[in-house]
């Protein structure tokens, strides 16, 4: 297939891209590099398209003619920024999906695989989470612009006959992993490796998933394979399990064979949040996209333990 991978020099959309050079797909990249790096291509460059743009201020349409299928992973992910700076995800997360939306109708292309982010549940009550809950209620400008851009998604599938699949991720992790609380640890320990500092109290509970297991997700359930026309479908993509945040902590530490780290805690905000925004508890049920064929290979540990390893070598 000849398909465009936005944001596909970033952490995910990189490994998305290796993914699909391996299958044989024409793969073109639309990045503008704010946090994508060159470096993340090199194992495919020579057999991808690579356009430096701006979604959001630059003309793209013309990488669009032919394509079948766009993956639109460009966003601002930082969930954190969003509560000091909302403008930044209604411009990054919600502008630029309507210019991908739009640029895409007048190329006649009409399919779109979009990653989205558990944040659109927001403090969910059952818990695992599956894709039926409602409703939708996100506490994060973050969660607020994903949800608000997957409506714009489904609008163009109601009116456009648009084929959309949305994925909604826990967090994800992996080599190449450039935010989030992983990232985060790795760095605050190679700065002082006898103290860390943990954002909140220490209790809120997440999933986690190896990016191998995402880029799995996002090719198991393709819209050109698996929605008819106008039809917009909703996958969570998670593993199994979820540990909370000293959890985390103590899986760094081994990775990079710490010993007598002391954890001081922030107390946080709103009853232990990391920050504002922040939710505390968080398991997606996958039940829906195993029941397409696809299967987590890593735990929340396991996910967790190999990218420190990776960013502990790295830097
Ligand atoms: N990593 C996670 O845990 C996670 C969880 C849920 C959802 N997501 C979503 O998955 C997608 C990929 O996230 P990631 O973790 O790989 O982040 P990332 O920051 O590594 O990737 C985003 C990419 O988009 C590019 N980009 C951003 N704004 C752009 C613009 N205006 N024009 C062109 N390129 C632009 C960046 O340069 C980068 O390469 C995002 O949509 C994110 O919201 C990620």
């Amino acid at each position: 297939m000849k398909v465009v991978v936005t944001g596909g020099a970033g952490f995910i959309g990189s490994h998305l891209v290796d993914a699909l050079v391996k299958r044989g797909d024409s793969v073109t990249v639309l990045d503008n590099f704010c946090s994508g790096e060159r470096e993340f291509l090199e194992q495919s460059s020579e057999n991808i398209e690579i356009h430096e743009v701006d979604l959001l201020n630059d003309d793209f349409s013309a990488q669009l003619e032919g394509v079948e299928l766009v993956f639109h992973a460009a966003a601002n992910p930082e969930v954190r920024i969003g509560e000091t700076q909302p403008e930044i995800m209604f411009e990054q997360n919600v502008k630029v999906t309507e210019k991908v939306l739009e640029s895409m109708r007048c190329a006649g292309v009409s399919n779109i695989s979009f990653t989205s982010t558990s944040t659109v549940y927001g403090e969910a009550t059952i818990i695992p989470t599956p894709e039926t809950y409602g409703p939708l209620n996100p506490i994060s400008e973050y969660g607020k612009s994903k949800l608000e851009a997957e409506r714009l998604i489904e609008e163009y599938c109601a009116k456009f006959g648009f084929r959309a699949v949305s994925l909604r991720f826990a967090n994800c992790v992996g080599a190449r992993s450039n935010h989030g609380v992983t990232f985060d640890f790795v760095n605050k320990l190679r700065d002082n490796d006898k103290e860390l500092t943990i954002l909140g109290d220490g209790s809120q509970s997440k999933s986690y998933f190896h990016v191998e297991d995402c880029v799995s997700s996002m090719l198991a359930v393709l819209p050109t394979d698996i929605c008819s026309e106008g039809e917009f479908c909703a996958f969570n993509v998670g593993s199994e399990d979820a540990i909370d945040v000293v959890a985390v902590a103590d899986t760094v530490c081994n990775a990079m064979k710490l010993e007598g780290v002391g954890y001081e805690f922030t107390g946080g905000v709103d009853g232990g949040r990391g920050w504002k925004g922040d939710v505390k508890t968080m398991l997606l049920s996958v039940e829906l996209l195993k029941s397409k064929g696809w299967k987590p290979k890593f735990d929340s540990q396991e996910a967790v333990h190999s990218t420190a390893m990776w960013l502990a070598e790295r830097y």
